[in-house]
């Protein structure tokens, strides 16, 4: 048995320079390849909503949903740290709903950290949550539960003005205690001057390559999406044409009546 990683061994690695990598999972099989490869975080995200469950945005998802997902990625990983996303309306209306909500994604999950989204505006809920010993990744820059405010998914702090408030957002979550922090979707330069500044390491996502660490949706890097994909993200593998050629094969043999052949067939 492997011994999985703790958030110590993560800020071990911004203090030796070593780069983290996560990766997104929401079930047993891609956690334990993801797992077995050496992947440092898997992140339950709640792109889960977008990406599994074929929702528009994140929004839709709820904790029963996220503690589903959770519980098979937490017992498919041995060495990997596994942080789980709170869903959207399960940490912003008040502090004792979001202790009660982190806890049950630590306790029924067995998840070791949660991630929220957030600055300045949620630095309380994040002290409140690590008060009680609960490790927290902070998430800001383009945070996707703040669509509707923030009029889609674009890029965030182009403007000085929007730029100072990521800083800011920065500086509040690693007061706040946090043990890391997503930068989504922010120009690279930013992600630099935040990633210099901070002690905590910090988590790239369409931030450029001066993060601590990079973190991509594991159905993006496989192309298993047929969905407009974003510029930041690389296709490592194209699984989708794979599958569905398997899927046709299948399809093909069974109306031939190629399959089942005297190998599959018992006697
Ligand atoms: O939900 C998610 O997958 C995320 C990552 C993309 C950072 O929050």
């Amino acid at each position: 048995m492997k011994k999985r990683k703790s958030i110590l061994d993560i800020a071990g690695m911004k203090n030796s320079g070593e780069k983290i990598s996560v990766l997104t999972a929401y079930d047993y099989p891609f956690a334990q390849l993801m797992d077995q490869a050496g992947i440092d975080i898997i992140l339950v995200g709640d792109s889960v909503a977008s990406v599994f469950s074929g929702y528009e945005n994140t929004l839709p998802v709820t904790m029963d949903e996220m503690i589903y997902h959770t519980k098979p990625v937490v017992r498919a990983s041995e060495q990997a740290l596994v942080v789980a996303d709170m869903p959207f309306m399960s940490y912003q209306v008040d502090q004792s709903d979001a202790r009660r909500n982190a806890g049950r994604l630590i306790k029924e999950a067995g998840a070791q950290a949660v991630k929220l989204e957030g600055g300045v505006n949620i630095a309380e809920t994040i002290a409140a949550i690590t008060a009680i010993d609960i490790p927290v990744m902070a998430h800001i820059g383009l945070t996707p539960q703040s669509i509707h405010r923030m009029g889609g998914f674009k890029v965030q702090g182009r403007q000085d003005a929007q730029a100072r408030q990521i800083l800011a957002d920065a500086k509040a979550v690693e007061e706040a205690g946090a043990f890391a922090v997503v930068l989504e979707g922010i120009p690279a330069s930013l992600a630099a001057e935040v990633s210099a500044a901070l002690n905590i390491p910090t988590i790239g996502i369409g931030a450029g390559p001066d993060c601590d660490g990079q973190v991509l949706v594991i159905h993006d890097i496989l192309g298993l999406c047929d969905k407009y994909s974003p510029k930041f993200v690389k296709r490592f593998a194209d699984v989708r044409q794979t599958i569905s050629d398997g899927i046709s094969d299948y399809i093909g043999e069974v109306k031939s009546g190629t399959f089942p052949a005297e190998e599959h067939s018992f006697k």
